[in-house]
Formats: structure tokens, sequence, C-alpha cells
């Protein structure tokens, strides 16, 4: 069925993450180099087609024969695709053109300051590899079992080095737990932007459909039908730039590590002012079961799976007396509320800037109140959307890093993701156990970022003009 733009999405050419969660319980990703460009582009177009015999990238058609036991996809850094093309001055399209930015050029370490990637987040401390350009290619291989995922790394890694395409800088390893929980003992995955005609997903909700090309790079003249941000357009013009970008997308891949320790001591430490469950859910905006706070303030309902995401705030919760309104989820998408620039109850001012999150912890779970065993913890997310400035960026900037994105307030930043400068702690207003206004002034950083690099993930025919591209390696 077509979109808005009219046409429809062609899922066999779209890569598979983009669009679906995979709900595997293994990632694997491996940072690699380019060595022999040639070899790598040969490597990646065989990938793209659907029917090699040994494995191929995962694209986004349903599947009729049930999950296959593995699904791998791929991105390129600015690096790694100026590499393979031959050319420094690929020329994007997505950047916000009010700032002159090309966010996916100038990469996460140019866009640290603003993200909030300082401090202990600071490109500095990150993971050696990240946020150099010694990165070019990212492969992420999902895997139902750890059996299939040594097997097919074997076969993979055998393919890097074949004619010495790639060197493996990093690899780096996530896993499920049980119950989609994530570090903190939060159910993750819960909410995502529901794409228009793009397969349904499991938890549906009342927000307007977010339209598809803020996820897939399409032909469209974005000014028609965007008037809320007339500096977000998109125009495929060369026939080199059709090829390279439509079907794509863009993805932030982030490391973050989390405090395990010092988050379990901070609830357990304000118990005589906020029950320590009532502070958790009040930090994210969710109970750690994911119930939401607006439908279920007392934690008293069984919200039906169904509805665990079908809340709004402007009319259910306009003044955050059940979900604060500088909550995590709050925050990362406010969904109807009046935010600045928007007068809220309709969504609009907030559906230009929804990103797709698809990640897994890394790091053993954690049983609270077992201490400190030195073992580094985190989240390891592909953020993905089609506008790396206008989006991901956006998000962190203006939500998550400043206090006055809502009209009348709120305070501080994000108390669960926020960065805390200086010696001050970070700043949320909640409600204590008996339901009165507190502001809490001494929240730590419970979250530093390790590392970051932005992606372009081509669509599967993308991949192939890589490949052809007739250009020296
Ligand atoms: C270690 C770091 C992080 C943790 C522990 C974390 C945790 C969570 C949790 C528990 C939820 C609720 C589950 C759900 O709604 O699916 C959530 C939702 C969300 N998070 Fe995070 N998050 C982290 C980093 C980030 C970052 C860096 C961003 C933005 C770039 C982000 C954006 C979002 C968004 C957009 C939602 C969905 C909100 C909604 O639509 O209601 N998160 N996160």
């Amino acid at each position: 069925m077509p979109n808005s733009s009219g046409c429809a999405l062609n899922l066999a050419d779209i890569q598979g993450f983009i669009l679906r969660g995979y709900h595997t319980p293994f990632v694997r990703h491996y940072i690699l180099r380019i060595e022999n460009g040639a070899a790598a582009k040969q490597l990646l177009g065989g990938l793209a087609t659907a029917d090699d015999e040994f494995m191929h990238i995962t694209d986004a058609r349903p599947w009729l024969n049930g999950k296959p036991d593995y699904c791998l996809n791929v991105g390129l850094t600015h690096t790694g695709l100026s590499r393979l093309m031959n050319t420094n001055d690929i020329e994007f399209p997505g950047r916000n053109i009010a700032d002159q930015r090309d966010a996916f050029k100038e990469g996460a370490v140019a866009a640290a300051p603003w993200v909030g990637d300082t401090g202990q987040s600071a490109p500095e401390y990150w993971w050696d590899e990240l946020g150099t350009d010694k990165i070019h290619v990212v492969f992420s291989l999902y895997s139902t079992d750890l059996a299939v995922r040594a097997k097919k790394s074997e076969i993979l890694q055998q393919a890097f080095s074949e004619n010495n395409a790639f060197s493996v800088t990093k690899i780096h390893d996530g896993a499920s737990f049980p119950g989609d929980l994530i570090h903190f003992d939060y159910k993750d995955g819960i909410a995502q932007p529901q794409i228009e005609d793009a397969p349904g997903l499991p938890h549906p909700d009342c927000q307007p459909q977010v339209q598809s090309w803020q996820f897939i790079l399409q032909q469209v003249d974005m000014s028609g039908h965007f008037p809320e941000n007339p500096h977000c357009t998109y125009q495929l013009n060369t026939e080199t730039q059709k090829a390279l970008l439509l079907n794509g997308s863009f993805a932030a891949f982030r490391v973050m590590q989390q405090d395990v320790v010092g988050f379990e001591q901070y609830l357990d430490q304000h118990k005589d002012i906020i029950d320590p469950e009532l502070l958790a859910a009040k930090l994210c905006g969710r109970w750690r079961d994911g119930s939401p706070l607006v439908l279920d303030p007392d934690h008293k309902i069984n919200v039906a799976p169904n509805d665990i995401n079908n809340f709004d705030y402007y009319k259910a919760d306009p003044h955050g007396d059940r979900c604060p309104v500088g909550s995590h989820i709050r925050r990362s998408n406010p969904r109807n509320q009046p935010i600045r620039g928007s007068a809220g109850g309709d969504g609009r001012g907030t559906r230009n800037h929804r990103i797709i999150r698809r990640g897994m912890p890394y790091g053993p779970q954690y049983v609270p109140g077992s201490g400190d065993d030195g073992i580094e913890r985190g989240l390891m997310v592909m953020f993905i959307c089609a506008d790396l400035a206008n989006q991901y960026e956006f998000i962190l900037k203006d939500w998550v890093q400043q206090g006055d994105f809502a009209s009348g307030g709120p305070a501080g930043k994000d108390p669960l993701i926020g960065t805390v400068d200086g010696h001050e702690g970070g700043v949320f207003e909640t409600t204590d156990k008996n339901g009165e206004p507190t502001v809490l002034k001494d929240l730590p950083q419970f979250v530093r970022t390790r590392g970051c690099a932005y992606l372009f993930l081509p669509s599967l025919k993308g991949l192939k003009h890589i490949a052809e591209a007739d250009l020296p390696g």
C-alpha cells in the first residue's frame, strides 16, 4: 500500500533491523577496518545477494518460515563509505540545513559537546576505537543461540580475512536478559515509533504514525508535507545519490556504561523520602516491569499488554503528577505534551524527532546487593533514523540535556542518562512517598558514554551499488 509520499516501502531492499526488532538473545558487533577496498566491496556485494549460499544481509520482509537462526546487518561510517566510493566528497541529504551541518560526515566526536558527551562521557574516555576514523564498517550479527553465533562468526571472520578485505578492530558482544530486562532491571524494548506502511509493532499506541521517510531515505520533496520543519529536506538528485541512498537509513551506534551499584545505592539511600521502586519508576516513567506511570501510578493495575504503550501525557497527566515531566521516557519522547515551540495536544511538535532503538545489554546481569565486582556493564544501542541531526542529536541536545524543553519546566536533565557537570548533583523534580512535590538535588551520573559511531545503513541495492562502483578501492 502506498504511503503519504505515494510509494510503498520496498521491504526486500531495506535492512531488516531498521523496521523490526529481531528479539534474538545474542548480538555480536564487529568493528572493522577496510584493508583491501576491492575485496571489501566484493564481500559487501556478495552479502547483499539474498540467495548467497554462505550468509546474507537480512532484509525487512516478513519471515514466512519463522525466525531465522541468525540475522546480519551492516553500517558504514563516513570514512568507510568514502574509502569504498573513493571520494571524500559524498554529499548526504538529511542534514539540518538550518545549521548547515552534515552530522554523518562530522561524526559523533564533533557532536559530543552538545549531545552531553562531556565530563566522564567525553570522547577521551571512550573505548579505544570508537569515535576514531579507524572504524569503517560495523557488522551486527544477531543469533538465536551461542552455537549459531560461533558457527556464523567463524564464517564471517574467514570472509573478512579473505584477500585481506577487513581487519577486525574489536568485537563487542551483547546478550539479552530474561523478560527483556536491561541493567538497572528495567524492561526495555516497549516503545518504538509506529511507522507508516511498516509491519505492525507488538505494542500499539495512540500516537500518530510516523511517516516512513523519517526512517527510510526516499525520493520525496519533504517541504511538501513537512510544514513544521521546512529546514529539513531530502533531495536525491543524481543517479548516484539515488542508487546509493534510496531505502537506506542512518544510525548512531552508542555504547553506554551503567553504574549498577551506584543506581541501587541511590534508590536505597532515599528510601525515607520515596520508596525505592517508586523512585526507579519516577526516574524512568515506567515501573521496572514496564507498566507506565501514566496508566498505573500506584502499580496496582494490571495494564493489558496491548495497552502498555497506549497512553498520552497531554490529557492524562498534563502536569506530571503521575509521570514526572523530567523522567527519561517523557523527555526522550514527550508524545503530545506541549514542548518549546509547540502547543501540544496533537503531538505534532514531537513526531519529527522520533528514533528507533535496537539495543542489548553487555556484561553479566547484576544481582542487586552483591557489591561492586569490577565488571563493566551497559547497553549497546543502534539509534536509527533518517536524519541524525534532527532526530538522534535533537533528542539528546534539546530534551535529554536541557531542563526547559517543556513549558513550565522541568529543572535539570534526564535523571537516568543525563550528564552531571561539576561537583553538584543532578536535579530531579518528582513527588515523595506522600505524593507531595519534592526536588532531589544530589543525582549522580548513572550512565556514561563509552563510544559512539555514526553509520549509514545502505539498502540492499545500495550495497550492490557500492560493490559495483567502478572505482579503485
Ligand atoms: C544506558 C542508557 C539508557 C537506559 C538504561 C535507558 C532505559 C530506557 C528504558 C527502561 C525505557 C523504557 C522502555 C521502553 O519504553 O521501551 C527507555 C525508553 C526510551 N529511551 Fe532510553 N535508555 C537509555 C539511553 C537512551 C538514549 C541515549 C536515548 C536517546 C538517544 C534513549 C531514548 C529512549 C526513547 C526514545 C525511549 C522510548 C520513549 C517512549 O516512546 O515512550 N534512551 N529507555
